[in-house]
């Protein structure tokens, strides 16, 4: 892997050309979209980490318009270079490691229905969307993706290196919190499009932690049901900084699990 160029995952077979077909979205999909929008939105000024607050703005997402990803690309092209590549759902490791290596963001484009509003197998569009791309416009946070997926590709044929940095991915990405003027705020998209979640996991209920690469890197995490602690940044230049010790982290981990 680690000889291969690092654009490789653009000329990879498995990676169809797929676009976000706009034009095919219907009535209720775009009252979906408003729906949790609407009911989400108004917790979040309270709640979200100020990059996402900025970040929402900056790709310009509304409640009457399902987000277009070309307008969106069009923003974060202006902004951080990143980009949405559009994917059936979910994809090999190698690639959806190997796309935000190359600065290119995963995201389905299909929303859940009505029944469906509160509880879903798979993340849909309005949680790749809503809850991920605002913060693709923070350039120490896409620089940690960036990077966190090259160390990923560097040890992709090792089941357990990926699950180790899936660990960080999760509690930082997905369900990461941020110390903001000396308050608990939200900066993982798993949270952010989860209205019961976002009021949980500020709550006393979870146990709530410093960042602390090794403990992440030591804890299991389930994905049905609610965390029962989440880990806590100073700002997105610690997660940058941390790649250093991840790594020498992860070789530690690699070198124990094989003896
Ligand atoms: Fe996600």
């Amino acid at each position: 892997m680690t000889n291969k160029p690092k654009d490789w995952v653009f000329t990879d077979p498995r990676l169809r050309e797929m676009k976000q077909d706009y034009a095919a979205y219907t009535e209720e999909d775009f009252k979906v979209w408003k729906i949790l929008f609407e009911r989400q939105i108004v917790n979040l000024p309270k709640a979200a980490s100020i990059a996402y607050l900025e970040g929402i703005k900056e790709v310009n997402f509304t409640a009457d318009k399902i987000a277009d990803f070309e307008d969106v690309n069009r923003r974060l092209a202006a902004s951080t270079g990143w980009a949405i590549q559009v994917v059936p759902g979910l994809i090999d490791d190698d690639l959806f490691f190997g796309l935000m290596n190359n600065k290119r963001f995963c995201s389905s484009t299909w929303l859940r229905k009505m029944e469906q509003l509160d509880y879903l197998e798979e993340p849909d569009m309005f949680h790749d969307a809503f809850a991920h791309m605002p913060m693709l416009t923070n350039q120490p946070y896409v620089d940690f993706l960036e990077n966190l997926s090259g160390l990923a590709l560097k040890h992709i044929e090792n089941k357990w290196a990926i699950e180790v940095l899936s660990r960080i991915y999760w509690f930082t990405i997905e369900f990461g919190l941020i110390r903001e003027n000396g308050e608990l705020r939200i900066y993982g998209a798993g949270i952010l499009s989860s209205a019961g979640e976002t009021k949980y996991s500020l709550s006393d209920e979870p146990a709530h932690y410093e960042y602390n690469v090794r403990r992440i890197m030591n804890t299991p995490y389930w994905k049905d049901k609610f965390q029962d602690k989440y880990f806590i940044i100073e700002s997105y230049e610690q997660l940058y900084k941390s790649l250093p010790e991840i790594e020498a982290v992860l070789e530690e981990m690699v070198a124990e699990e094989a003896k």
